[in-house]
């Protein structure tokens, strides 16, 4: 079955998805309202930053199988499967995801629908919402041939690409033959490279997106209060993870201790799913304690920051290295550092960062920062060096420059990225999560 696809927003999930299927062998029109970003795309540009994405946009235009519009309407009626990939961001109040950009492309479509059209949400989406797109279709237009699916994304920024192309698993939720037909066509060249796919309805499909990501972040904020506790005890949240992670039932990834998570996601997903289990009389209170706990993490981070600095940040300046949410990503979307600088800097703190990527989205969400064009430069004078995100190029500082450049050596490191041992071994004070003193 040689498959059309139109995939409705060119934001992250759209566009990786967009570039990966025509890599695939499919043939993709991406399209957004925004005419500015669909230009640059054309000429072969990627608005977002993601490792490899550039090279797979030129592929997939080079071989004809990758376009970009602004007109969905005229994309519509030959598409086999239309992607929803717009935003669901919190609504304002109680963190129910915004379906209004959803419901706006189901209204667009509507209309110009013509064959037999499989709607499938990518974005995340509140189980039901298939079977509420299915009805709003059916009453817009009661003569169209559409069936409703759901296909949940587990792409992480930095990794999207080869999170796409060998995925751990594909989940697709569909409540009929042919739909699942249209789904299973289009993921052939992955089944038959061994990737497992999850079959399922559409709740289910729905819920296993918002089960996973909360999962993930009861994950790390299980071994944030174990790192926590390790530095009562002395004890080392490096070793702790590896000697749990090793049993194949826990696994060892995610068990990185750090500042707390961040991102589009995390946050979102797992307030999102809070109010979903709420409002359907089933309450995750499990989540509801990951979530609370996240967001007292970031407050504690600055206070720890300031003990170590001896109860005042009054004439203190701070080196601080990496503010997006994570590293390989220029996004600041809930990065831990929107809450843990403010606090630094209401405490009087001077502060003087550099970020790899992040820099220009940064600077007007962090005013009063300044500025810096490498962690040498940032670090110039510094009474201490803070490590907020994991960049390669913050694990190899050259150390014996750094400490030179320091005005006090205190390195407070927020994702382990050092050896004790070596940092004392090179003349630092330095201050680590979950392993000792
Ligand atoms: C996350 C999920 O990992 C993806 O599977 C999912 O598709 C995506 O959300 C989404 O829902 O779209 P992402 O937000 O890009 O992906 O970032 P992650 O790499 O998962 O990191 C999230 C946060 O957790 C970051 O702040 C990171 O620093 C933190 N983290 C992660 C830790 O503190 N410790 C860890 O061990 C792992």
């Amino acid at each position: 079955m040689q498959l059309k696809v139109t995939i409705v927003g060119a934001g992250y999930v759209g566009l990786v998805s967009a570039a990966c299927f025509a890599h695939l062998g499919t043939s993709v029109t991406c399209v957004d309202r925004d005419r500015s970003r669909i230009d640059r795309l054309e000429q072969g540009e990627s608005p977002i930053f993601e490792e490899g994405l550039d090279e797979l946009i030129l592929e997939g235009q080079q071989r004809g199988l990758l376009h970009f519009s602004t007109d969905l309407a005229a994309k519509v009626a030959d598409a086999d499967l239309i992607f929803i990939a717009v935003g669901t961001p919190s609504s304002k109040g109680d963190g129910y995801p915004d379906m209004a950009q959803v419901e706006a492309v189901a209204r667009a479509i509507a209309p110009v629908l013509s064959g037999y059209t499989v709607l499938v949400t990518k974005s995340t989406v509140p189980a039901g919402t298939g079977r509420w797109l299915e009805t709003l279709l059916r009453e817009l237009r009661p003569d169209a041939d559409v069936d409703v699916a759901s296909n949940p994304e587990f792409l992480r920024e930095g990794c999207a690409i080869r999170d796409f192309l060998e995925p751990d698993r594909v989940v697709l939720g569909a409540d009929n033959e042919r739909a699942r037909d249209h789904l299973q066509a289009l993921y052939r060249p992955l089944a038959d490279r061994a990737v497992p796919v999850v079959m399922t309805t559409r709740e289910t499909a729905e819920l296993i997106k918002y089960a996973g990501n909360a999962f993930l972040a009861t994950k790390i904020t299980f071994i944030n209060e174990m790192a926590d506790l390790c530095e009562k005890f002395d004890a080392d949240v490096e070793v702790l993870a590896r000697g749990i992670g090793l049993d194949r039932r826990i696994g060892p990834l995610f068990l990185k201790a750090g500042p707390g998570y961040g991102g589009s996601c995390f946050p979102k997903d797992t307030r999102g799913l809070i109010t979903i289990a709420e409002r359907a009389g089933a309450p995750t209170r499990l989540v509801e304690a990951v979530n609370s706990i996240n967001e007292d993490r970031k407050a504690s981070m600055a206070e720890r920051i300031r003990g170590l600095l001896g109860g005042s940040l009054e004439g203190i300046t701070l080196a601080v290295l990496g503010v997006t949410f994570k590293a390989g990503t220029d996004d600041m979307r809930e990065a831990p550092s929107l809450d843990i600088l403010p606090r630094l800097q209401a405490a009087g703190a001077a502060i003087q960062a550099y970020d790899p990527a992040g820099m220009e989205h940064a600077e007007n969400l962090l005013p009063g920062v300044s500025w810096h064009e490498d962690a040498y430069d940032a670090a110039t004078g510094a009474d201490a060096l803070v490590i907020l995100t994991e960049w390669s190029q913050f694990k190899a500082l050259d150390l014996l420059r750094m400490r030179e450049t320091l005005g006090q050596p205190m390195v407070i490191d927020l994702r382990n990225l050092y050896e004790p041992q070596v940092m004392r071994d090179a003349g630092f004070v330095y201050h680590s999560v979950g392993r000792g003193s």
